[in-house]
C-alpha cells in the first residue's frame, strides 16, 4: 500500500501560544489505513488534523516547522480550494458543521462550490448517500434528524468532495451509544469497502480498538505510542499516566488475571466484550476468583 499522508519532523506553535501546541510528529499513514488518534484534552490532536487538512498554515498561523503532504501535495503551499478533493474533514458538533437546511443541498453545497456540473453533482449526491446508508434521508430536513444521522449527513458532505482521506474529530462526542455506533459502522464499510483512508481523533477507546488498524497517542504535543490496538492496549500504566483511556474491559481483564497470577498471559489480553466471554467462561469454569 502507498503512503498517502506523510508528515515530517513537524512542530507548530500557535502565534498566541506560549507552548509548541505538537512538537516534532513524524508519521505516515498508508492508502486505505484506519488510523486512530487519542491522548488527553489539549494533547494536541485537533492541532495534528489542522496540519493535515491544512487549517494549518492557511487559517491559524504561527511558528511551524516540518513538513506534511497528502497524496503528494505539499499542504504549506497548496491552496484551500486544490486540497479539498484530496482531504475532507468531519468536525465533533454536527449542528455547528452544516451550512444548508435539508441534507441533499448539504451533500451537494461542496462540489457546487467547486463549479461541478449538475449531472456529476448528482451522481455524486447518490453516491455518497449511497456509502454513508442515508438514501432515504435525502429530502430531509436536516434539523430533525438525530445526532448519528446528522454526522453522517457530514460524512456524506465530505464525500462529494470525492477526497482520499477523511479526517474526523471526535465525531462521536456529542452522540449516544446508538448514534456513536451508526458513525463507527459507517465509517468501517467506507473504509474496508471503498477502501477511504480514515483518520480519526476518538476518545472513544473500545471503539477505537474494534475499528483502527492503528492506534497513536498524542501527549502534551508529542506522538508518544503507536501501533496495533492490541500493543497499544498493553501499555495501559503509561495511557492512564498521560490521561488516554484504556479500554473498560481491558482494564478488567488486566486487573482478572493479575488477581489469578496469570499476568503473563496478558498476550492473550481480550480487548472486546465478545472477546472476553471464552476467557471470563474459562476462568469461571475452573472455579473463579477465590
Ligand atoms: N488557536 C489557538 N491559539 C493558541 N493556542 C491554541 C489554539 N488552539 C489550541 N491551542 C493550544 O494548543 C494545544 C493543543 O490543543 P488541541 O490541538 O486543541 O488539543 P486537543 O485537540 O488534543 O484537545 C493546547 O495547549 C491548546 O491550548
Ligand atoms: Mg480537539
Amino acid at each position: 500500500m502507498s503512503e498517502i499522508v506523510k508528515v515530517e519532523n513537524l512542530s507548530f506553535r500557535y502565534k498566541r501560544g506560549t507552548t509548541p501546541a505538537l512538537t516534532d510528529i513524524n508519521l505516515s499513514v498508508r492508502a486505505g489505513e484506519f488510523v486512530g488518534i487519542t491522548g488527553a484534552a489539549g494533547a494536541g490532536k485537533t492541532t495534528l488534523l489542522s496540519c493535515i487538512n491544512g487549517v494549518v498554515p492557511h487559517y491559524y498561523s504561527g511558528d511551524l516547522q516540518g513538513q506534511v503532504t497528502v497524496n503528494g501535495l505539499d499542504i504549506a503551499t497548496s491552496t484551500f480550494r486544490d486540497l479539498a478533493s484530496h482531504v475532507g474533514t468531519v468536525f465533533e458538533d454536527p449542528d455547528f458543521q452544516m451550512v444548508s437546511i435539508s441534507v441533499e443541498e448539504e451533500v451537494a453545497f461542496g462540489p457546487e462550490n467547486l463549479g461541478i456540473p449538475p449531472d456529476e453533482i448528482e451522481v455524486r449526491i447518490q453516491d455518497a448517500l449511497q456509502k454513508t446508508r442515508i438514501s432515504d434521508l435525502r429530502e430531509r430536513t436536516i434539523s430533525t434528524l438525530s445526532g448519528g444521522q446528522k454526522q453522517r449527513v457530514a460524512i456524506s458532505a465530505v464525500l462529494s468532495m470525492l477526497p482520499r482521506v477523511l479526517l474526523l474529530d471526535e465525531p462521536t462526542s456529542e452522540l449516544d451509544p446508538i448514534g456513536t455506533h451508526e458513525v463507527f459502522s459507517a465509517l468501517r464499510e467506507l473504509n474496508r469497502q471503498v477502501g477511504i483512508t480514515v483518520v480519526m481523533v476518538s476518545q472513544k477507546m473500545e471503539r477505537l480498538v474494534e475499528n483502527a488498524d492503528r492506534i497513536l497517542v498524542l501527549s502534551e504535543g508529542r506522538l508518544i505510542l503507536g501501533g496495533p490496538p492490541r500493543e497499544v492496549c498493553l501499555q495501559h500504566d503509561l495511557l492512564e499516566q498521560v490521561g488516554a483511556r484504556v479500554p473498560q474491559v481491558a482494564e478488567f481483564m488486566i486487573s482478572l488475571l493479575s488477581r489469578l497470577n496469570r499476568s503473563r498471559q496478558r498476550d492473550l489480553m481480550p480487548l472486546t466484550v465478545e472477546g472476553a466471554v471464552p476467557m471470563l467462561r474459562e476462568i469461571l469454569d475452573k472455579g473463579g476468583v477465590a
